[in-house]
């Protein structure tokens, strides 16, 4: 996918719509050679890049850098930013600015978190050519507001405020929504109520699209293994055994052989 308009697309022509996480030029490279559709980098890379607790730590510099690292070996694929924590909640002229600075490092579109207070300035980037992905139910940079990663939307008038909300993002111009943590018939619900796609995480298999922290679905973590989270790989114990496999051969002078030798 090169575009919002395949978003469009495939929502259309009824296909789903794969996304990763992707925050450096190392897996970028990997990324670029698969059938995935999309990549976001996300502010979870605060998280999983550098041991941050939560999102709040990732500033409009370091999702550039990791924005620009990507963009420089990914050149196949449609790549969304994240606007991270507050950077989007000051004054028009610093909010263009954070803005800008992720778009200029290469990413083609950008994602912000909630609706409430979000919309004018939404509709002021996409006037300006920014395409905005909306993200909705657990707002990772709303965890201190909402007590904790919870799923979001179990009562009925939170279900009828997110429904609004995404409405609200579609009216805004939003060419896509993420619906993170909430219940499989509220993402059903809203994935038919909105024209835009709708790319869940942890919210069921009728959204229009899914997105997997990349380190989580390659099973990086052997901690972290929340109930929506399919791993692809046991990433943490194959890249054990390797490492082990390369010391117990350092050290009993098995490695290097004269093949790898000059
Ligand atoms: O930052 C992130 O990785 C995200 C996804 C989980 C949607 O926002």
């Amino acid at each position: 996918m090169k575009s919002i308009q395949d978003f469009a697309a495939k929502k259309e022509r009824k296909e789903k719509i794969s996304m990763v996480t992707c925050y450096d030029a190392w897996s970028a490279r990997i990324v670029a050679q698969t059938d995935i559709d999309t990549v976001l980098i996300g502010d979870s890379l605060s998280m999983v890049m550098h041991g941050h607790p939560t999102t709040l730590n990732a500033s409009v510099n370091l999702m550039a850098l990791h924005t620009a690292a990507v963009a420089r070996v990914l050149n196949n694929k449609f790549i969304v930013g994240d606007l991270p924590f507050l950077s989007y909640r000051m004054d028009l002229t610093s909010n263009v600015k954070a803005a800008g600075q992720i778009m200029k490092a290469g990413a083609h579109a950008l994602k912000l978190e909630g609706a409430k207070g979000n919309l004018e300035l939404i509709r002021h980037l996409v006037d300006s050519g920014v395409p905005i992905m909306g993200h909705l139910g657990l707002t990772p940079q709303s965890v201190f507001q909402l007590g904790g990663f919870k799923v979001q939307g179990k009562e009925h008038l939170h279900q009828m405020a997110i429904k609004k909300q995404a409405k609200d993002l579609e009216a805004a111009g939003c060419f896509a929504v993420v619906l993170e943590c909430v219940p499989a018939s509220l993402a059903k619900e809203i994935s038919a109520s909105i024209e835009i796609p709708t790319i869940g995480i942890g919210a069921g298999p009728d959204c229009d699209g899914q997105v997997l922290v990349l380190q989580d679905m390659l099973g990086m973590s052997d901690d972290f293994s929340p109930k929506f989270l399919k791993k692809y790989m046991d990433g943490h114990r194959l890249i054990k055994e390797a490492l082990n496999t390369y010391h117990s051969e350092v050290v009993s002078a098995k490695f290097p052989t004269a093949k790898e030798s000059y």
